[in-house]
């Protein structure tokens, strides 16, 4: 099999850029270990930057989260008992957030890009390395129904999340990557609960970090720091809604209404930076090159900012057979990355706050 695009991992990243790509007449291929259903159903992130919006409005995809999303135009900050808000607005030259949940999204790429354009996403077809990608052909081995099968490429972006494939088939020489580990995890639960504010809540308080956030007027996320080698069997939902509580201010707390879990489950919290995102015609983008904490809501919209340079680069390479972009794709991504990273790091250590 053979195509210009080969993709590996279906998550908002490959969707995006296979959407964006397919918009200007470029083919792709996405190579997805997990099932349709699986990916669709993922609980992920769920607030969006301006310039993700922007770029799902670009790829066509942006319709139902311009009906269906809540605008926010500022978040609340806790502490001492206190709730400060910040306004965006009036700090950014009039930028705003959107919460839209990173389920939404996928459900909302997946349909333009493979029910819409019948653009091809191989599902259950995991990646197992990538060859060649030091010259002008490199391929993708996968495996599909206990075949093991070849995909011959221009390029290979991938986009397989933290865990991929694409990242280890560089030799580690190739390949700087700097880590942190976080001594504490979050705590979260999803419910379908009113929000407790319109907008979200960054709690400081002596028994951990909490956040109020949404997925819609009716669907709740809530966090509470927890120790790292806690395990969510320890926790009932009134003990989180208790714990909860206890580190809002008294008057929010009272406002909090509480419900049983449609999810719950403890995220580790982790920064982790691969340098560079580029090896000859292998891209990695999103997750498989860089992980924030959740903290400042910068992983999915980091992805997307991969995905618009990494897009801009290969639409420029193919139309205009120029490949300066595709020269400067990392060192045009880490940039931000770097940025958001420190941003997520300061965030997150919010003792220093
Ligand atoms: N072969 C094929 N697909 C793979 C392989 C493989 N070997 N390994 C992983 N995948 C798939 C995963 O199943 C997943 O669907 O790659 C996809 C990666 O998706 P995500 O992990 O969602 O990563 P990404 O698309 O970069 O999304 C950005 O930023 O901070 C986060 O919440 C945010 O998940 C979001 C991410």
């Amino acid at each position: 099999m053979r195509t210009q695009v080969g993709i590996i991992g279906s998550g908002p990243s490959g969707l995006l850029l296979a959407r964006l790509l397919h918009l200007q007449g470029i083919d792709t291929v996405i190579l997805e270990s997990r099932s349709r259903e699986y990916v669709a159903s993922r609980v992920r992130a769920g607030v969006i930057e301006q310039g993700m919006a922007d770029l799902l409005r670009e790829a066509k995809a942006g319709e139902r989260m311009d009906r269906e999303g809540l605008i926010h135009e500022g978040i609340n900050i806790a502490f001492d008992g206190r709730l400060e808000r910040i306004d965006f607005p009036k700090h950014t030259n009039g930028k705003v957030v959107m919460v839209y949940g990173q389920t939404e999204i996928t459900y909302d790429l997946m349909k333009a890009h493979i029910d819409e354009a019948g653009g091809i996403v191989h599902y259950e077809a995991p990646a197992i390395r990538v060859e060649g990608y030091d010259t002008e052909s490199p391929r993708i081995i996968y495996e599909q129904n206990g075949d093991q099968k070849e995909l011959v490429c221009d390029f290979v972006a991938g986009c397989d999340g933290f865990h991929g494939v694409a990242r280890k088939s560089v030799p580690a020489d190739e390949i700087k990557t700097f880590e942190r580990t976080y001594p504490f995890g979050w705590l979260g639960i999803l419910s379908d609960v009113p929000p407790v504010k319109e907008e979200l809540i960054y709690a400081n308080h002596e028994r951990g970090f909490a956040l109020c956030s949404m997925r819609s007027h009716t669907r709740s996320r809530y966090y509470v720091q927890c120790a790292i080698d806690d395990k969510v069997e320890n926790w009932t939902d009134d003990a989180f809604w208790d714990e909860l509580g206890r580190r809002l201010p008294p008057e929010t707390a009272e406002n909090v209404t509480t419900g049983p879990r449609l999810e719950m489950s403890i995220t580790p919290l982790h920064s982790f930076v691969a340098e560079p995102l580029r090896f000859g015609r292998l891209f990695l983008a999103g997750d498989a090159g860089h992980i924030v904490p959740p903290t400042g809501a910068k992983g999915l919209n980091l992805a997307a900012s991969d995905i618009y340079y990494l897009s801009r680069a290969l639409i420029t390479y193919y139309k205009e057979k120029r490949t300066d972009l595709l020269d400067r794709y990392s060192e045009s991504a880490l940039r931000r990355v770097w940025k958001a990273i420190r941003f997520s790091w300061w965030y997150t250590s919010q003792d220093k706050l």
